[in-house]
C-alpha cells in the first residue's frame, strides 16, 4: 500500500425527511445564500422545503447555474457573496450546484482574478479564509458533496479546481430528494460512480486489500441495484444504495494508498467541453477504449476486476478480461447509456480537435504511470469511435 493522508471533514445526514435539520446544521445569526440550478428545486418543492427550515434566517437566493457550471455565471454570485456579506452558503442541488459553490467560496475570498484559480489543477488553489457551506443533494453522481473537488467550465475547456478548505460542512443526503430525476440523469450518475471507482481501482496492484474490496463492493452494488433503481425511481432502498455509493465513490476513502487513474475523466472532459454531452455519457465511451488499449499495463487488476465482480473465472486471463470489458459495456448499454463516438454523430474528423484540447491544458501525460500521451489518447479516442 502507498503512504496516504486521509483528511474528510463532511457531516454527513443521510435518510428521509431529514431536511428540518437545516435548523441546527446553519447557525441560527448566519445570512445565507442559497444556491441553485436551472430550476429543478423550484419545480419539485425543495428550496421551498429548504427555506422553511432556515426559519427566520436572512436568505438570498442565487438560482441559474447551469450544468457544467460556468465561470462567467459563478462569478455573479461571488458579487453577491462579498457584497452582501454572506456568511454562510447552502447549494442545493446536483455536482454542478455543488462544484459552482466550491469556486464561488473560492473566488469571493481571493484578492487576484480569479480566473488564475482555474489554473492549479490536482494541486489545489491557495485560496484561503473561504466562507463556509453545506449542501442538500438532488443527484447522485460525482462525490461533490463529500468531497474538496470541483469541475468549472470557462472559454470552451473545463477546469479542476480542488482546496482543502472546500470540503461541505455538512451535506444533507435524502434519497428522496432524487426520485424526481430525469431517466437519463440517474444512468448518468450510476455510470460517473462506476467510473470513479474503477479509475481508483483498475491500474496496477499495490496490495491494497481494504481499498480494492470496497471498490468492488460499490461496483458489485451498482451492478444489483442500477436497472432496479431505474425501473423503480420510488423504491427508496434501491435509490438509498445507489446514493451511498456515488459519495462513497469519490470522498477519499477508496483512493487512499493506491495508484489512480484519471485518463477517462480528463479525456471525458474535453468531449463535454467540445460537444455538450453529459458528464455521465462521455465516461461510457471512453473507459472501455482506455481499458482496451491499456490492457498490458493493467492487466492483473483487469484479471481481477473480471473474477471478482463478473465472476469470470473460466479460460484464459485475456479471455476473461475481454469478457469483463463486454459485460461493462453491457452494463452501460442495459441503463440506456451509449459507449461510442459514433453514437453521437462524433466521427474521426473531430479527434484533431480533442487531442488539442487535451494539449492545451496539459493533459500530455495522463493515467496511473503518467505515460498516456497525446498519442495514445489518439489511439483511445481511435478505439471509441
Ligand atoms: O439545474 P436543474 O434545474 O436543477 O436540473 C438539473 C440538471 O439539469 C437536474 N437535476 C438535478 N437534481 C434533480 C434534477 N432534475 C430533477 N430532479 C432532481 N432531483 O439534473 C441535471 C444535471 O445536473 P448536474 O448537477 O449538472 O449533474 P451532475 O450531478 O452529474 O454534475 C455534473 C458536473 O459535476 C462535475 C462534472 O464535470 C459536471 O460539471 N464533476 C464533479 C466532480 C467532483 N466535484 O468531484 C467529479 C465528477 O467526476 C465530475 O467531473
Ligand atoms: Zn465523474
Amino acid at each position: 500500500m502507498l503512504n496516504f493522508d486521509y483528511y474528510n471533514p463532511t457531516h454527513i445526514v443521510f435518510g428521509k425527511d431529514r431536511l428540518s435539520e437545516l435548523d441546527q446544521l446553519v447557525a441560527k445569526d448566519a445570512k445565507v445564500l442559497i444556491t441553485y440550478g436551472g430550476g429543478s428545486v423550484k419545480r419539485f418543492g425543495t428550496l421551498d422545503k429548504v427555506k422553511a427550515a432556515l426559519g427566520d434566517r436572512e436568505v438570498l437566493e442565487f438560482g441559474g447555474i447551469e450544468p457544467n457550471p460556468q465561470f462567467t455565471t459563478l462569478m455573479k454570485a461571488v458579487e453577491i457573496v462579498k457584497s452582501e456579506n454572506i456568511d454562510f452558503i447552502l447549494a442545493v442541488g446536483g455536482g454542478s450546484v455543488i462544484d459552482g459553490t466550491k469556486f464561488i467560496t473560492q473566488a469571493a475570498s481571493w484578492d487576484g482574478d480569479a480566473e488564475e484559480l482555474l489554473n492549479f489543477g490536482f494541486g489545489g488553489t491557495p485560496a484561503t479564509n473561504l466562507t463556509p457551506f453545506g449542501t442538500v443533494l438532488t443527484l447522485p453522481a460525482t462525490g461533490s458533496e463529500m468531497n474538496m473537488g470541483a469541475v468549472v467550465s470557462h472559454k470552451g475547456g473545463k477546469f479542476v479546481v480542488m482546496n482543502m478548505g472546500a470540503f461541505p460542512k455538512f451535506s444533507v443526503l435524502d434519497p428522496e430528494l432524487t426520485f424526481t430525476l430525469p431517466e437519463t440523469q440517474v444512468a448518468n450518475g450510476i455510470v460517473d460512480t462506476f467510473i470513479h471507482t474503477v479509475e481508483q481501482y483498475i491500474t496496477f496492484p499495490v496490495d491494497a486489500r481494504f481499498q480494492d474490496r470496497v471498490a468492488e463492493g460499490i461496483l458489485q452494488t451498482l451492478v444489483e441495484v442500477g436497472e432496479q433503481t431505474l425501473k423503480n425511481p420510488e423504491d427508496y432502498d434501491a435509490r438509498a444504495n445507489l446514493v451511498w455509493c456515488a459519495t462513497n465513490a469519490l470522498n477519499g476513502l477508496i483512493g487512499a494508498g493506491v495508484p489512480q487513474d484519471w485518463t477517462t475523466h480528463m479525456i471525458g472532459h474535453e468531449i463535454t467541453a467540445m460537444f455538450g454531452i453529459d458528464h455521465g455519457k462521455t465516461l461510457a465511451i471512453v473507459q472501455p477504449a482506455v481499458w482496451k488499449i491499456r490492457k498490458t499495463q493493467k492487466h492483473a487488476k483487469l484479471l481481477q476486476y473480471a473474477e471478482r465482480v463478473w465472476n469470470l473465472t473460466e479460460g484464459d486471463e485475456d479471455a476473461r478480461i475481454d469478457a469483463a470489458i463486454k459485460k461493462t459495456v453491457n452494463f452501460f448499454e442495459s441503463l440506456g447509456i451509449k459507449t461510442k463516438l459514433s453514437d453521437y454523430g462524433i466521427g474521426a474528423d473531430k479527434i484533431d480537435l480533442l487531442i488539442e484540447g487535451l494539449e492545451l491544458r496539459g493533459m500530455t501525460a495522463l493515467s496511473e504511470d503518467g505515460t498516456v500521451t497525446l498519442d495514445v489518447s489518439r489511439e483511445i479516442l481511435t478505439e471509441a469511435l
